[in-house]
């Protein structure tokens, strides 16, 4: 397949990643060409790990850089089988690709955007290719994580779901199907419970250190909540709360006030240096 990824932050370039080490010829596409090497840069220094740790061999390393091309111009997608959308999460900028894109791609080619918890019926709405867009939603790091959540918007047809479950197959990952729903499955489930844990941290209850070992230890997952919290992006975290809460009218999901003081500190997790913890 030919496939063109849009935006080439840690998601974008993780999909990359995971479609060029399975054959495919993969474009890198952002705005800017500094962006786009910042994302070659990640998956090179992936590739580098798992060639020193045995992981993959120089011809299977070299064979999955060159199956990356580096690009700033939107015409490359003109070809290309699937497009994967994983730029910002703005509903106007990702309304305005697709409908460039439109214009561009064939009568065929399959759309998916990786929105963490928009809506996409509204990314899709009045394009061509209504029909054809799906969410197709990888977790953090997308190169380690089996799930993709495929997701029907209102006119997403039933060819095109059965397309994208096969791609995600064909990728070594497992597809689970989900109507449109704030937050999906996973993010309605797991950023719900982070906020959870912030509360407890900001009530004193416990500290940051015993919250994270509690779930590390008595849920077995593989890093606390406030760990998990910086790795995603604290700025993130809060932002999931805020659609789930405005999707469903719901007071309960209202993001805490912790996280709302963080993300104004500029304290945003991993990315910025700081969150819960210092990096
Ligand atoms: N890219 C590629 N591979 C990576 C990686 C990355 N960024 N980070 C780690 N890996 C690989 C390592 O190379 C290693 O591979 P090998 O076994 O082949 O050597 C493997 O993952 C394990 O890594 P480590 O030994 O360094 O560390 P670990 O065992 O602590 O695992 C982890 C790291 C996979 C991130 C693990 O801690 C984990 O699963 N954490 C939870 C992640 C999670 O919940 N993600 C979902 C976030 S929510 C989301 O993404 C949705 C959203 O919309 C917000």
């Amino acid at each position: 397949m030919k496939v063109f990824v849009a935006g080439c932050g840690t998601m974008g370039s993780g999909i990359a990643q995971v479609f060029a080490s399975f054959g495919h010829e993969t474009i890198m596409f952002d705005r800017e060409a500094d962006l786009v090497d910042r994302g070659y840069a990640l998956i090179e220094k992936q590739v580098r790990r798992q060639l020193d740790k045995g992981r993959l061999t120089q011809e299977e390393a070299e064979a999955l850089l060159a199956n990356l091309k580096r690009s700033t111009d939107l015409d490359e997608a003109k070809g290309a089988d699937l497009v994967i959308e994983a730029i910002f999460e703005d509903l106007e900028t990702k309304r305005d690709l697709f409908g460039k894109l439109d214009k561009l791609c064939h009568p065929d080619c399959l759309f998916a955007t990786n929105t963490s918890s928009l809506s996409i019926s509204k990314i899709a709405q009045g394009q061509d290719h209504e029909s054809r867009l799906a969410g197709m939603h990888f977790f953090n790091p997308a190169p380690v994580m089996k799930l993709v959540e495929v997701i029907r918007g209102a006119k997403t047809s039933d060819t095109a779901i059965d397309r994208i479950a096969d791609v995600v197959r064909a990728i070594g990952k497992e597809p689970v199907l989900c109507q449109e729903s704030p937050g999906f499955i996973v993010n309605r489930l797991l950023i719900p419970m982070i906020n959870e844990a912030v509360d407890l941290l900001a009530r004193g209850v416990a500290s940051r250190d015993d919250i994270d070992q509690a779930m590390r230890l008595g849920a077995n997952h593989p890093m606390g909540p406030l760990q998990l919290a910086d790795f995603i992006g604290i700025d993130i975290v809060r932002n999931i709360m805020e659609i789930i809460q405005e999707g469903t009218k719901d007071p309960k999901y209202q993001p805490s006030p912790l996280l709302d003081r963080m993300v104004k500190d500029g304290k945003l997790g991993r990315k910025s240096g700081e969150g819960f913890y210092k990096y």
